[in-house]
């Protein structure tokens, strides 16, 4: 695991893109597969690769793109579905097609049914040759997708129930906690760890927490973030709040000096 600690969140975007960048560029085979994070944590690393795409560094165009997790209970053309935020937030800003974009599907006649389709979403992310690279954020209580801690370490895409602290700190996009849903289909923990390399982006002294438990606490079904520490290529970049509660500061700093990724 590398972890990068940059100065401000938006220095964490530039670090978080080029490890993106970098990792499309190595890991890339016939078709570019990026996995797509929904949240405020992206924003700026999205902005990133918007830029890069307008200087002619990369091309969306023919990127397919597998979203980490979707609403159970809001259609898809509820504008807080992650469908529509990820048209939104991503597709427009870095030209992936809209018609290479894919969400797992929580609509269905039964859990049966929304399951059988969590099993294809799987099926459809190695059909298309694998995540090269997927981006991440991290709940104030760990959780990576919509996994929430206690979620197995090898989890496939699955309905799960939303915790409680996620519900309020997603209440934000709604009109009241009441209002946001209390399931979502989210790729597994088993899912996530299949993709490339994993680029996790933290900011804000709210995910201190969870980054020192998810980095150098014990791996633990816990916090759900620990699971990176099993992944032989996972890049974790936070700015300085996010980093106040790892011990380990100086050996990454250190080794964060002969890194590549351009920067
Ligand atoms: C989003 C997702 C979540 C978020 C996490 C952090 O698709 O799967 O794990 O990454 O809840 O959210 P923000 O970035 O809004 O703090």
């Amino acid at each position: 695991m590398e972890v990068l600690i940059a100065d401000t969140p938006e220095a964490a975007a530039v670090f978080a893109a080029a490890a993106v960048l970098d990792g499309l560029r190595t890991h890339r085979g016939e078709t570019q597969v990026l996995g797509l994070a929904t949240g405020s944590s992206p924003l700026g690393l999205y902005a990133e690769l918007a830029a890069a795409a307008k200087r002619g560094e990369i091309d969306f165009s023919q990127t397919i793109g597998f979203a980490l997790d979707e609403y159970v209970g809001i259609p898809d053309t509820h504008e807080q579905s992650y469908r529509q935020t990820l048209i939104r937030e991503v597709c427009e800003v870095i030209g992936l097609p809209v018609s290479g974009l894919n969400v797992p599907n929580g609509h269905g006649e039964s859990v049966a049914q929304i399951a059988a389709q969590a099993t294809a979403y799987d099926e459809a992310i190695r059909a298309a040759g694998g995540v090269d690279v997927q981006i991440l954020g991290i709940g104030a209580n760990g959780h990576l997708g919509f996994n929430e801690p206690a979620s197995s370490l090898r989890s496939r895409t699955r309905i799960k129930r939303l915790a409680a602290q996620t519900r309020e700190d997603n209440a934000r996009f709604f009109d009241g906690l009441d209002q946001v849903p209390t399931h979502c289909v989210t790729q597994g923990l088993g899912t996530v760890q299949e993709a490339r390399r994993l680029v996790l982006i933290a900011t804000g002294s709210h995910k201190a927490e969870a980054i020192a438990a998810a980095v150098e606490g014990p791996l633990s079904a816990s916090c759900p973030g620990s699971v990176l520490q099993l992944h032989p290529d996972a890049v974790v970049i936070v700015d300085e709040a996010a980093a106040a509660g790892l011990k380990n500061r100086a050996y990454y700093d250190d080794a964060a000096a002969g890194l590549q990724f351009g920067i």
